[in-house]
C-alpha cells in the first residue's frame, strides 16, 4: 500500500504555557525545558468526532478520492464521549461511507497498529483504499489539578488514506504489559451483584519509567525496521516521532546518530495528542513540502501498555 492523502484538524482553543500557570504551581520555563511543550489545542466546545471527520474529508480530498471509493476504515481512538457506536462507524456515516469499519485502542502507538492491520489486509488482497483516522482527546483523561500530567497533553485528529502500492517497507510493532506506569480506571455503572472494589480516577503515570521506555523501545523498534529493508538510519530522509517529549525525540535522535534537521517536530504547539501525533505531523510535513517523492521516511510511536511501532515508508 502506499499513503495517497493526509488531512488533519485540531482544536480551535490554544492554551500556552503561562496560562496554566495562573491555576498550576508551573512555569512556561520548567515545562518548556523539560517536555519541549510551549502551548497545545484543546477542545472546548468541538466534539471529538466532527473533528476526526473534518480531518477524514481532508485527506480524501488530497488523495482525490471519495468516501463511496473506501473499502474499510480504521479508527484509532482512546477515549471519546461514545461508548458505543464505535467512532469509526460514526465517522463512516459524516463522510459519507459505505464500508466497513473498525476501531482500535492501541493508545498513542495506534496510527502505526491500524497501518499494520491495513497492511494485511492489502497483502490478502481485500481491499483497494482504506482510511485510518486517529483522534484523541487526552485532555479528558488528565486531572487538571496534576501539574505531572496535564501539562504535557492536547487533542486533535490526524488521517491518512491508503491505495494500492509497494511504499510500505517494513513495519514492525512490539507489547510489553506494564500496567502499573500508564494507566487510567473508569467507573462503569453499577450493578446489583457488584462486589468488587471500583475507582474512577484520571491518568496515572510514572514518568521515568514511560521516558526510559520510550527512548528504549522507539530505538529498538527504528532499528529492526531498518534491518528488515536493509538499510541504515542515514539512509532516512525523514523522522517522524511520537510527540511526547522533545527529550525523548532528542534521546531518540541521539541513540540513531542522526542530524536534528531529519526530526521535524511540532509538539511545541500541540503537545501528546496521544495516536494523533504520527498522522497531524505527517499532515503538517506533507502540506508544508518537506516530504519530497522517493523520500525515506520512519515513523515510530509508543504509549500506555506498553506498546510501540516503528513504519519505514517510501513517500
Ligand atoms: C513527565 C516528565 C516531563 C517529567 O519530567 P522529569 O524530568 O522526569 O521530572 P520529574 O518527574 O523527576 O519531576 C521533577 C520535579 O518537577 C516537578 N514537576 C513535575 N511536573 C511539573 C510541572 N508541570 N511544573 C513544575 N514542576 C513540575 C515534580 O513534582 C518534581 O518535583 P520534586 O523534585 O520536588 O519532587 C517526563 O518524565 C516525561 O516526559 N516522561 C514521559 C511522559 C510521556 O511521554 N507520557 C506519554 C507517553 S505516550
Amino acid at each position: 500500500m502506499r499513503i495517497a492523502g493526509t488531512g488533519s484538524m485540531l482544536p480551535k482553543k490554544v492554551i500556552t504555557n503561562d496560562m496554566l500557570s495562573q491555576f498550576l504551581d508551573t512555569s512556561d520555563e520548567w515545562i518548556r525545558t523539560r517536555t519541549g511543550v510551549v502551548s497545545r489545542h484543546v477542545i472546548s466546545d468541538e466534539r471529538l468526532e466532527d473533528m476526526a471527520i473534518e480531518a477524514a474529508r481532508r485527506a480524501l480530498a488530497d488523495a482525490e478520492m471519495t468516501a463511496d471509493e473506501l473499502d474499510f476504515i480504521i479508527c484509532s481512538n482512546v477515549v471519546n464521549e461514545y461508548v458505543t457506536p464505535q467512532l469509526s462507524c460514526i465517522i463512516q456515516g459524516g463522510i459519507g461511507a459505505t464500508c466497513p469499519c473498525i476501531d482500535i485502542n492501541c493508545a498513542c502507538a495506534g496510527f502505526i497498529y491500524a497501518l499494520e492491520i491495513a497492511e494485511s489486509f492489502y497483502q490478502a488482497g481485500r481491499v483497494r483504499n482504506v482510511l485510518i483516522v486517529s483522534a484523541e482527546e487526552p485532555t479528558r483523561m488528565t486531572d487538571w489539578k496534576d501539574r505531572r500530567t496535564c501539562v504535557l497533553f492536547g487533542d486533535g485528529a490526524g488521517a491518512a488514506v491508503l491505495t494500492p502500492g509497494d511504499n510500505i517497507r517494513s513495519i514492525k510493532l512490539s507489547a510489553s504489559s506494564a500496567t502499573d506506569k500508564l494507566w487510567q480506571y473508569r467507573l462503569l455503572h453499577p450493578t446489583p451483584y457488584i462486589t468488587k472494589e471500583e475507582v474512577d480516577m484520571p491518568l496515572q503515570m510514572k514518568g521515568q519509567d514511560v521516558f526510559k521506555f520510550a527512548v528504549k523501545a522507539a530505538g529498538k523498534d527504528i532499528s529492526r525496521a531498518l534491518k528488515d529493508v536493509g538499510i541504515k538510519a542515514d539512509d532516512v530522509s525523514h523522522y517522524l516521532l511520537h510527540q511526547a517529549n522533545i527529550r525523548i525525540i532528542n534521546a531518540i535522535q541521539e541513540y540513531l546518530e542522526q542530524p536534528a534537521e531529519k526530526f521535524p517536530t511540532n509538539i511545541e504547539d500541540h503537545g501528546n495528542s496521544s495516536s494523533s501525533c504520527c498522522p497531524i505531523l505527517l499532515d503538517e510535513c506533507n502540506r508544508s513540502g518537506l516530504l519530497k517523492r522517493g523520500d525515506m521516511v520512519a515513523m515510530s510511536a509508543f504509549g500506555a501498555g506498553f506498546v510501540s511501532g516503528a513504519v519505514l515508508f517510501e513517500w
